[in-house]
């Protein structure tokens, strides 16, 4: 066991790192509080190669696995937690549902490299109103056609839908099958009867863009479809796998992130004559956080390794996603409370984090979901 990043790893941290302190922290707070998505700095991060790190070369991806991802995304979420997320569904949740699937070489390619490239942006549509935590109730309907299918539907939630070039839709090719009859096809923006619905006002990752996708007679070609009737269901489980890591890196961010915030507050702010550090029991706390976060850290990493070794990872990332998340909502409120009446104002971004915790905890899984992943593996 090795617990030592390489060069090239500690090289993407450190790029990541500059990248999100110099480009994302500056406007951070007047994003959240527009709604507005940095676009301009995505593409940039996009130049870079970021989205495109856990894929092979052949698809445009630099091939160097999923640890360096879970850095990435750990640097940015420190600072822009709506960022991390944006970045995760692109690389993890598009990108994986097209590596993941069984569609031929030239069509991965197709539909991988410009995301990897960071030219476009992917998203990942599987939830529908009526289909949340229960997956499998899709009412996504595709209809052959032709040479094509037809697809009508409305999926929601979808994180980078306004902004999406290429979408993956998850729906069903023959409903009396369930999801033994359910597909996955890629959508392009443009595509008559494909349009942005309601966009969401949300509590937190104000930044990111999520939406409603609506699917109005909606024609696609045959080589669009990336996962065949009966493979659909599985190949969103699994992507979602590699998609919980990404979630879990996002919460051990946020985590880092507000408990450094914290750390410097303590031994700034003055109060009884001293600084806030010298009292015992606020050491204690965040001698607690800090240890919550290196728990996380390693569980996080393991999943992400573990992927990488070519080894199942389904437990794995359901326990580091739910460990990484709780701990995001523990240490950011906990962040809240150390700095008093400045950590619920808007300027010290605590309460930002905070904010941009709850969702960690919710979406890609809620974490009673993970329970139920985890646990069903137990008593075999
Ligand atoms: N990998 C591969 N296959 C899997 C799998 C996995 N991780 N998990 C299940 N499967 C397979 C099973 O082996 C089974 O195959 P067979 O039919 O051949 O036996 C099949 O899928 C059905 O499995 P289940 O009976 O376990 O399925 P289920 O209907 O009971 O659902 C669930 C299981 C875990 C609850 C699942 O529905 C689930 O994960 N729900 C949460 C959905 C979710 O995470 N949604 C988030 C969407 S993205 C988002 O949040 C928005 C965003 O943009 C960020």
């Amino acid at each position: 066991m090795n617990f030592e990043l390489t060069d090239e790893q500690l090289q993407i941290q450190k790029m990541t790192r500059e990248f999100a302190e110099k480009k994302l922290l500056p406007q951070v707070r007047e994003r959240d509080e527009a709604s507005k998505f940095p676009i301009e700095e995505f593409k940039e991060l996009g130049k870079a190669g970021i989205y495109g790190l856990p894929y092979p070369e052949q698809f445009g991806g630099q091939g160097v696995g999923y640890l360096p991802y879970v850095l990435a995304v750990e640097e940015i979420s420190k600072v822009d937690a709506s960022f991390g997320i944006a970045f995760s569904v692109d690389t993890s949740l598009y990108g994986g549902s097209i590596m993941n699937s069984s569609a031929p070489d030239e069509i991965k390619k197709k539909f991988l490299e410009p995301i990897a490239s960071g030219r476009c942006i992917g998203s990942f549509g599987l939830t529908e109103h009526s289909a949340g935590s229960d997956a499998a109730g899709q009412k996504t309907v595709a209809t052959k056609d032709g040479d094509g299918y037809i697809i009508n539907g409305l999926k929601c939630f979808n994180t980078n839908g306004p902004l999406a070039d290429y979408t993956v839709v998850y729906c069903l090719t023959d409903p009396a099958l369930g999801t033994k009859g359910m597909a996955a096809f890629v959508v392009q923006k443009g595509t008559p009867g494909f349009t942005v619905g309601q966009i969401e006002d949300k509590m937190g990752i104000r930044s990111a863009q999520v939406s409603d996708m609506v699917l109005e007679n909606v024609h696609v070609p045959a080589e669009n479809m990336i996962a065949k009737p009966g493979e659909g269901f599985k190949l969103a489980m699994k992507t979602l796998d590699g998609g919980r890591i990404g979630v879990a890196a996002q919460g051990l961010g946020i985590a880092e992130g507000a408990f450094e915030i914290a750390r410097k507050y303590l031994m700034e702010r003055q109060q009884f004559g001293r600084p806030l550090c010298k009292q015992q029991y606020l050491g204690f706390k965040m001698a607690e956080m800090k240890t919550d976060i290196e728990m996380a850290k390693l569980l996080v990493y393991k999943a992400a390794i573990t992927k990488d070794e070519g080894k199942s990872y389904t437990v794995p990332a359901a326990m580091a996603k739910m460990a990484c998340t709780n701990v995001a909502m523990k240490v950011t409120t906990e962040a809240v409370q150390m700095l008093g009446g400045n950590g619920y104002m808007k300027g010290y971004h605590v309460e930002r984090m905070m904010r941009d915790a709850k969702i960690t905890q919710i979406y890609e899984g809620t974490n009673e979901i993970q329970q139920l992943v985890i646990s069903g593996t137990l008593f075999r």
